[in-house]
C-alpha cells in the first residue's frame, strides 16, 4: 500500500511565509502525478513534506493509510531525486548508487545485484566505474535515478529532474521516465514548471499557485476546462487568448462581443451561459481554435499581423484585434495556423474562429463560468 494522502496540509515557515496552504490531494498507488506551477508556488515544499524533509504545520499526511506526520524521512521509504543530482564527486557511479544501501547495512551481494539491475534498466552498465565528472548531464541524472531505484522505495518524488538538461535530452528523458514508471509500477510525483512535461507524462496534473492547489485533473481535462484564467494561460504555449467582452441576448440567441469581434454562442453552451446576458465577461479561446479558412459555424474576425513565427511544423500568428486595447496596450491574440500560411507584418488578414471550445470567465474573480465539458477525454 503506497497511496499518499494530503488532508488539509499547510506549511507556515518560521518567517511567517506560507509555503503551502490547505492542500487536499489523494495520490493513488502506482499513479504518476505532476505538480505544475510557477516558481515559488509551493511545489518543492509539498514534495519535501511528503518525503519528511520538512515538517507540516497543520493537517494530516498519510502514506499507505498511516499518518506519517511524526515519522522520520528514512522510515517513510520514499526516494527524492533533485534537479541538482547531488552525486558524490569522488565516488564511482557504482558506489554512488550503492551508498545508501551500504549505510543501511545491506549485504554486499544484495547491493551488487540491485546496482546491476538498476544500471541495466537505465543504460548505465558501461559507466559503473566512472566518476560523475566523466558523465554527461543526462547520465548523471540517470545515476541519481538509479540511486533511488536501488532503494526500492514505495514512491519516487522527482523535483524538476529534467530542468538542467538541454531540450533534446529532456524530450528523451521524458519518454524514459514514462517507460520507467510503467516498468516499476511505483507511485511517481514529478515536479515541473514545463507545460510539455505536464501534459505528456502524468496520469493527473496538479496546478499550484501561491501555495494552493487550484486544479487537479487529467491533462486533457485541465486543458479543456481550466477553472480560471491563470490555469487557462499557464498550461499551454502560446496561452489561451483572453479578451474583454460583453454577453448580450439577441432573440433566442446569445452573442459575445468585444473590440473587433462578435461571436454567436453555440447552441451547446447557450443554456449554461443564458443567465449571464448583460454581463461583462472575459472571452477565452485557444490559439488552435482560430483558423485560416472558414467553416460552417465559424465566426470571421479581422486582425492586423504583428508577428509571424514560423516553427516549421506550424506558423504562429500574433495579431492585433480591434481599435483600442486597454491602458494603451493594443489587444493581441495568437493563432496557430498551418505552416503554409504566411502574411507580412502590418497586413490585415481574416481569421475564422471556432466558437465551440469557447470559455467565459468572470472578470472580477477570474473563475470560469461553468458550462458543459466538450468531453475531449473519453476514458
Ligand atoms: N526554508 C524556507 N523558509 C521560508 N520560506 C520558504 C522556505 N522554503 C520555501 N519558502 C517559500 O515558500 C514558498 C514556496 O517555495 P517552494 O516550495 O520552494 O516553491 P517552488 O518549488 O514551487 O518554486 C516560496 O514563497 C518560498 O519563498
Ligand atoms: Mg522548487
Amino acid at each position: 500500500m503506497s497511496s499518499i494522502e494530503l488532508d488539509h496540509v499547510s506549511k507556515l515557515y518560521a518567517n511567517g511565509a506560507y509555503g503551502v496552504r490547505d492542500v487536499d490531494l489523494s495520490i493513488g498507488e502506482g499513479e504518476f502525478v505532476i505538480f505544475l506551477g510557477p516558481s515559488g508556488c509551493g511545489k518543492s515544499t509539498t514534495l519535501r513534506m511528503i518525503a519528511g524533509l520538512e515538517g507540516i504545520t497543520s493537517g494530516d499526511l498519510r502514506i499507505g493509510g498511516r499518518s506519517v506526520n511524526n515519522v522520520a524521512p528514512r522510515d517513510r521509504n520514499i526516494a527524492v531525486v533533485f534537479q541538482s543530482y547531488a552525486l558524490y564527486p569522488h565516488m564511482s557511479v557504482r558506489d554512488n548508487m550503492g551508498f545508501g544501501l551500504k549505510m543501511r547495512g545491506v549485504a554486499r551481494s544484495v547491493i551488487e545485484e540491485k546496482i546491476r539491475d538498476a544500471a541495466g534498466l537505465l543504460g548505465l552498465t558501461p559507466y559503473l566505474d566512472r566518476k560523475p565528472a566523466a558523465l554527461s548531464g543526462g547520465q548523471r541524472q540517470r545515476v541519481a535515478l538509479g540511486r533511488a531505484i536501488v532503494r526500492d522505495p514505495v514512491a519516487f518524488l522527482l523535483d524538476e529532474p529534467l530542468s538542467n538538461l538541454d531540450a533534446q535530452l529532456r524530450a528523451e528523458m521524458r519518454l524514459e521516465l514514462v517507460k520507467l514508471h510503467r516498468r516499476l509500477g511505483r507511485t511517481i510525483v514529478h515536479v515541473t514548471h514545463d507545460q510539455v512535461e505536464a501534459m505528456t507524462m502524468g496520469d493527473r496534473i496538479c496546478i499550484m499557485r501561491e501555495g494552493r492547489m487550484i486544479q487537479v485533473g487529467k491533462p486533457l481535462e485541465v486543458y479543456a476546462d481550466p477553472v480560471d484564467t491563470f490555469v487557462a494561460r499557464f498550461l499551454a504555449t502560446p496561452p489561451m487568448n483572453l479578451l474583454p467582452a460583453r454577453l448580450t441576448g439577441q432573440g433566442d440567441g446569445l452573442v459575445v462581443s468585444g473590440d473587433g469581434f462578435t461571436v454567436e454562442v453555440p447552441d451547446m453552451h447557450r443554456a449554461a451561459y443564458a443567465g449571464l446576458a448583460g454581463r461583462e465577461v472575459i472571452f477565452g479561446l485557444r490559439p488552435e481554435d482560430l483558423h485560416e479558412a472558414p467553416q460552417p459555424g465559424f465566426s470571421r474576425i479581422e486582425v492586423t499581423v504583428v508577428a509571424m513565427e514560423s516553427l516549421g511544423v506550424e506558423n504562429i500568428l500574433v495579431g492585433q484585434i480591434g481599435t483600442g486595447g486597454t491602458a494603451g496596450k493594443p489587444l493581441e491574440l495568437s493563432a496557430r495556423l498551418s505552416r503554409h500560411f504566411t502574411a507580412p507584418v502590418g497586413a490585415r488578414v481574416p481569421l475564422y474562429l471556432d466558437p465551440r471550445p469557447m470559455h467565459l470567465f468572470d472578470p472580477e474573480t477570474t473563475r470560469a463560468f461553468p458550462r458543459p465539458s466538450l468531453r475531449l477525454v473519453t476514458n
